[in-house]
């Protein structure tokens, strides 16, 4: 566990009658990679902009290493942000943007060019002080954001959808990178993006938002393999879910079958939803199908073949298989109780981890 060094508590945002966070709260530690996560509008944006500074919470508490910053104004806050549009300043080249900061704060000459050089250095643009910003390519002008940012040695940066504007392969790129550049920094980030990829693939802990709360915060793995509602499991990867009734521990009921499964700790006969993943489940023959269904369509994915099946009820399956199937026929399908994950309807963090706590005991 490393020190604590940013922490919302009970932290609620209105704008007039409408309110845009609703009591978030969490802990965030020095050193590692955080992603908030959350569609267009659930208030990731606000979250950075009450961390950096920029606007303030109506209710609550913000620390920043133990101390209330809540009236610390945003110059004085150990924290930069990297904007989704950038926000360079277009008249002025490469080095008199990243310095830019610098000179504000009046230090010496050459302690300005010695730290935009390394900054530069460390986003890979050494060599490119000279060059204006209308002459670099979307990749590169995204890198001197993040020089600007880093050159004033914060203890956490904040990165707001800053590769949405980047085409798909330099993306994937920049995701190494940022990456890369938390760990070898070794500062605080704290990106947000909408996309859920982006946020398995590059994070320590993700924060998934919904509607201005904190729904669910886990590690990528956690998020994937265990969502604990509807809108993480539907909003993180791909997935079929269908109502189902949790018997008993271990007996789930859906599609009229009853199936062994790992979870537990709910009613007799609570009304949950079932969530399988595409990749886990596989095709069969109909006799060794635990559920049997109609091949719809197949489309091949470069790695794995997507089918769509649908089940008698009417329910849609997509399977990931690297087995092709055929269109219209009737086949089974395969899983295992450890791949059914079932959930109760709209359940909150809190009572997710008491309801496994005390199933697990
Ligand atoms: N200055 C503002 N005045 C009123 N409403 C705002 C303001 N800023 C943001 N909002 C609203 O707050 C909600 C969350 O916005 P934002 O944090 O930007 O979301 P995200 O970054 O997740 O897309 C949106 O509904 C947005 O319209
Ligand atoms: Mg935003």
């Amino acid at each position: 566990m490393g020190k604590p060094i940013i922490s919302f508590q009970n932290v609620v945002k209105q704008y007039d009658d409408e309110v845009i966070l609703k009591n978030v709260n969490f802990e965030i530690e020095e050193g590692r990679f955080y992603t908030l996560l959350g569609p267009s509008g659930c208030g990731k944006t606000t979250i950075l902009r009450i961390i950096a500074g920029f606007s303030e919470a109506t209710k609550g508490d913000v620390y920043f290493e133990g101390k209330r910053i809540n009236d610390v104004p945003a110059n004085q806050r150990q924290v930069n942000t990297v904007f989704q549009d950038y926000a360079l300043f277009p008249h002025m080249n490469v080095f008199d943007n990243v310095a830019f900061g610098l000179k504000i704060k009046k230090l010496p000459k050459a302690e300005i060019a010695k730290k935009v050089t390394e900054a530069l250095k460390l986003v890979q643009l050494a060599g490119y002080e000279t060059r204006e910003i209308s002459e670099m390519s979307g990749g590169q002008r995204q890198r001197v954001a993040i020089a600007r940012a880093i050159v004033n040695e914060p203890k956490v940066l904040l990165l707001d959808e800053p590769l949405s504007a980047l085409d798909l392969k330099l993306r994937t790129d920049m995701q190494y990178e940022l990456r890369e550049l938390q760990q070898r920094l070794g500062i605080t980030f704290i990106f947000v993006t909408h996309d859920q990829e982006e946020a398995l693939a590059m994070s320590d802990e993700i924060f998934v938002l919904n509607k201005g709360k904190i729904v669910q915060s886990g590690t990528p793995v956690d998020i994937y393999d265990e969502p604990i509602n509807h809108f993480v499991a539907d909003f993180v990867g791909e997935s079929n879910i269908v109502n189902g009734i949790m018997i008993e521990d271990n007996t789930v009921e859906f599609v009229g079958k009853r199936f062994e499964c790992v979870d537990g700790g709910m009613r007799p006969n609570e009304p949950v939803e079932i969530v399988i993943r595409p990749e886990d489940l596989s095709l069969t023959t109909l006799e060794n199908g635990k559920l049997s269904v109609k091949v719809d369509t197949q489309l091949f994915r470069g790695v794995h073949y997507e089918i769509i099946c649908y089940d008698e009820q009417g329910n849609e399956w997509m399977v990931h298989s690297t087995k092709k199937a055929k269109e219209g026929s009737q086949i089974g399908l395969f899983f295992e109780p450890e791949d059914i994950h079932v959930m109760r309807f709209n359940e909150s963090e809190e009572d997710f981890d008491a309801r496994l706590e005390s199933y697990e005991e």
